[in-house]
């Protein structure tokens, strides 16, 4: 089935994992391509490893960004992004968080080419509020309270809600509601890729 899917950089076939904060994009992707060999890739991970990684001339700006809740722009990731998934040995990649804007996208398209689909898991705000809430107890993530919450829901409205708009235009949008039991949105989940992926 692949072979008729819009392909990306080096013969491979990517899936954008989209959704507001806290959607469970991490939690479903992680497994998901742990399960199956799948190649993935966080864009949040990314940018906080290069937060942690004293040598990086980026560290102060980016952690900046993400502690204000706003997005980090495209030049600071897609090179990153192109690395991760040329360096993945499996056919397929699972990029979760990216890309949060259509300038994300367009340039994604330049550098890596065209992403096969995009699965979106959908969840409404006081859900996504509250899992952040209740993780932020424990993460020691600079964004998880209620100063940051509000901004990066916003983030997204405004910024990835056209990128969902601009892949289901081009009918490559697939809808997963999220607001349910893990192992539920897994299921549907994985039934979402199986629409392009034969796994
Ligand atoms: P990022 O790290 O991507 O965070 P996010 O999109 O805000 O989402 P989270 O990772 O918090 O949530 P998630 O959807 O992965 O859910 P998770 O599985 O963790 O980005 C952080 C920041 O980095 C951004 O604000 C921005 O500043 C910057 N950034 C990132 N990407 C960028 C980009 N492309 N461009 C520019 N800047 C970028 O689950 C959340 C919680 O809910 C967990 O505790 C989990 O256990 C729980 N949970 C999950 N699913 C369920 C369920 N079904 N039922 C109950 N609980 C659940």
């Amino acid at each position: 089935m692949v072979n008729s899917l819009y392909m990306s950089i080096e013969g491979k076939s990517v899936i954008f994992v989209l959704g507001g904060p806290g959607s469970g994009k991490g939690t479903q992707a992680i497994a998901t391509s742990k399960k199956y060999s799948f190649g993935y890739a966080a864009a949040g991970d990314l940018l906080r490893a290069e937060i942690a990684d004293p040598n990086s001339p980026n560290a102060q700006r980016i952690s900046e960004i993400i502690s204000a809740g706003k997005l980090v722009p495209p030049e600071l990731l897609v090179e990153t992004i192109r690395r991760a998934i040329v360096r993945s040995p499996s056919q397929y990649f699972l990029l979760d968080g990216f890309p949060r804007s259509l300038a994300q996208d367009e340039k994604f398209c330049a550098q890596v080419g065209q992403a096969t689909a995009c699965v979106m898991l959908d969840a409404p705000d006081e859900v996504l509020i509250s899992r952040l809430r209740k993780r932020g107890e424990s993460s020691g993530r600079c964004d998880d309270n209620d100063k940051v919450i509000p901004a990066r829901l916003e983030a997204y409205r405004k910024e990835t809600v056209p990128v969902l708009e601009k892949y289901e235009k081009a009918g490559l949008l697939t809808t997963v509601n999220a607001d349910a039991p893990i192992e539920k949105v897994r299921e549907d989940f994985e039934n979402a890729l199986r629409k392009y992926w034969t796994f």
